[in-house]
């Protein structure tokens, strides 16, 4: 193990974490001693994880769920009781992208991004404070927000985010006599999967950026090598998933009187993506 802060004896769970910032999550709070129970719906990149957690001398298990999927969400809460007997950190971090125009897009693609990134981060919430509450646990919950959320014109995507900071901000409300404490994180751009949602176009760009058309397909994953290029290409306009991994560590390790509520991490350089 590393000299990274020591979570040894507390639990956690990530969302998304098949992928990009969600990964990173999982991988660092495993790395720094953590019981991590990862969720996704590829398995093989969650397996892949939980060895390079277990390598590092933590440990971790993976669960194929669809978040919006009823009682998904639960099972991870459980999962991560049965192992620790607590839950001590949940990261709602599952989220999809939808950067068409409002008039351009239907109700299918607005009730996806909907259920996927604020429904479930609802119930992600709820069932994390029940079981909380339930242990005495001194908790964490981080919220992966966006840099679309600070936009008042961000199309439903950042409007999927606004509701995400207002959720966040009113449950640290009713949490206020709980040793519960909550984070928003707003990632500006990061290298990673999201890029699947880019408009075909744009993502020919970015292909022709990183000297890769034919592995890229738009709403499919990305190879690891492709998006590593594209974030050594692109440095000024684009972090690494770690960068978020990192200031959910800062924020998950702080002593008990320090709220760390918002953070906003970002290139140095915006590009917007709508
Ligand atoms: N990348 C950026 O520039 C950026 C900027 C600001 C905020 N964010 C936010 O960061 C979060 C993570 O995104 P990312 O950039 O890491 O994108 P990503 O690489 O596409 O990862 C998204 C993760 O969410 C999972 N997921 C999506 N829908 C799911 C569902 N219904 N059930 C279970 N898992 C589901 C994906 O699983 P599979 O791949 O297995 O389907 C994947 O593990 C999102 O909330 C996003 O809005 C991203």
């Amino acid at each position: 193990m590393s000299n990274a802060p020591d979570l040894k004896d507390r639990s956690a769970v990530v969302t998304g974490a098949s992928s990009g910032i969600g990964r990173a999550i999982a991988e660092s709070l495993g790395a720094s001693g953590a019981h991590v129970v990862l969720c996704g719906r590829t398995e093989s990149a969650m397996k892949e994880s939980v060895d390079r957690i277990a390598a590092a001398g933590g440990t971790a298990e993976a669960a194929v769920i669809d978040v919006c999927k009823p009682g998904a969400i639960q099972g991870l809460v459980d999962a991560a009781v049965a192992a620790a007997g607590h839950l001590d950190i949940f990261v709602n971090n599952a989220g999809v992208g939808s950067f068409g125009t409002i008039l351009g897009t239907d109700v299918a693609q607005w009730r996806t991004l909907l259920e996927t990134n604020v429904l479930a981060l609802l119930v992600g919430c709820q069932a994390a404070v029940n079981s909380m509450r339930s242990t005495s646990t001194r908790g964490h919950i981080v919220n992966i927000s966006s840099l679309a959320a600070k936009s008042p014109d961000s199309g439903i995507y950042g409007a999927s985010k606004h509701a995400v900071n207002v959720v966040t901000n009113s449950l640290r409300l009713e949490l206020i006599d709980d040793p519960i404490q909550l984070t928003t994180v707003m990632p500006g751009v990061v290298a990673t999967n999201f890029a699947r949602y880019l408009d075909p176009a744009v993502l020919e760009g970015f292909a022709a950026m990183v000297g890769d058309g034919g592995s890229i397909r738009p709403g499919e994953r990305l190879p690891d090598d492709v998006l590593e290029r594209a974030q050594v290409a692109l440095g000024d306009f684009m972090i690494r998933p770690e960068d978020i991994a990192a200031a959910v560590l800062f924020a998950v390790t702080q002593p008990p009187g320090v709220d760390v509520s918002e953070i906003v991490v970002r290139p140095n350089k915006d590009i917007a993506l709508t």
